[in-house]
């Protein structure tokens, strides 16, 4: 029988109890077995919801596992799991993967040189209904563009996804993940971007893909409650095929990015559709809107 891989969670804010401590607990042939926060009291109380060990001390913590499972900010993330794949360990990492390029590449570096394997939850794309929709279109195809609109409320106080990171970062860094990684996937490798801001955190981008296919993309985490809206679709000959909506019950496609991870661990497979290079990949295209943006701030 192959042993259980030994997962730690790094985090234990909203995202890390609702989503990844639930998803770690019930995927099959893993174990749900360390915790790791910088506060010891929320580390020790995750933890024994699970019957994980809490940990204060990282070596501590990556010495106790083989695989690592991020929800805390990007720049937090980026140079723990870079320190983790240079010590073997295999790396469930959240979107965006960094803020910086400086951080993102090494990190792609660390995991490259350990060759460990790598999965990055955008997750849509491990929504059972969004694989179907990106098989049937990719099969379609001669689709000559795209239009993503995610109108989200996360800037709301009361709101649990209010957090330092996303107020400094907007919709941009938080949403533009999920949706160039979806208009990738379905109109082919990104190539340009030219990106204009709003009020707020309000961001528009123009995205060139590789076969000459275009598509535009609205993000924002400051939209009010009455607005909230997420939106993508393809149109071409074939019409318009509008993508699923995304989860609100993100355990279920976690469970699969996780099973996925473990198979490619145990297997020595390496690469994954959203291993850490194509989140480094997204990752370019923020980074350059993020660029145009502050040489062309709002009016
Ligand atoms: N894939 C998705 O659909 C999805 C959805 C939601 C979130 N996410 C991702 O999940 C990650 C976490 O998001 P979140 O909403 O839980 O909130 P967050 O504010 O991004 O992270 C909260 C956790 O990070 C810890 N933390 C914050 N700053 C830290 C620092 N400097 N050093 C060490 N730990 C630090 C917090 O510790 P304290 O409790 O001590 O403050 C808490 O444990 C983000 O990368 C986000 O993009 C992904």
């Amino acid at each position: 029988m192959t042993r259980s891989l030994r997962f730690g969670l790094v985090g234990t804010g909203h995202w890390a109890r609702i989503t990844h401590a639930p998803a770690l607990a019930s995927t099959d042939g893993i174990e749900f077995a360390a915790v790791w926060g910088r506060n010891a009291d929320a580390a020790a109380d995750l933890a024994a919801s699970y019957g994980a060990t809490a940990h204060h001390d990282l070596t501590a913590f990556l010495a106790d596992v083989d695989a690592v499972a991020f929800a805390v900010p990007p720049d937090v993330q980026a140079p723990i799991a870079t320190r983790a794949a240079s010590a073997g360990k295999h790396l469930l990492l959240e979107k965006p993967i960094a803020i910086s390029m400086a951080h993102a590449d090494a990190l792609a570096s660390a995991v490259e040189q350990a060759q460990v394997a790598s999965v990055v939850f955008f997750t849509a794309r491990f929504q059972a209904d969004t694989r179907a929709w990106l098989a049937e279109v990719t099969a379609t195809g001669g689709w000559a563009g795209g239009s993503a609109v995610w109108l989200g409320t996360a800037w709301q106080a009361g709101n649990p996804f209010n957090t330092p990171w996303r107020r400094d970062k907007g919709g941009l860094w938080d949403l533009g993940p999920h949706v160039v990684s979806l208009l990738w996937a379905s109109l082919g490798p990104v190539r340009s971007v030219t990106a204009r801001a709003g009020r707020a955190d309000i961001t528009h981008l123009i995205l060139g893909h590789e076969n000459g296919a275009t598509s535009t993309v609205t993000v924002t985490l400051s939209a009010p409650e009455s607005a909230e809206f997420d939106d993508l679709y393809l149109w071409g000959q074939a019409g318009r095929s509008p993508a699923p909506v995304e989860t609100e019950q993100a355990v279920v496609p976690l469970r699969t990015a996780l099973s996925e991870l473990a198979a490619n661990a145990r297997s020595g497979q390496v690469s994954h559709p959203c291993d850490v290079q194509f989140g480094r990949d997204v990752g370019r295209v923020l980074s350059e809107a993020q660029r145009q943006i502050g040489a062309h701030p709002s009016p």
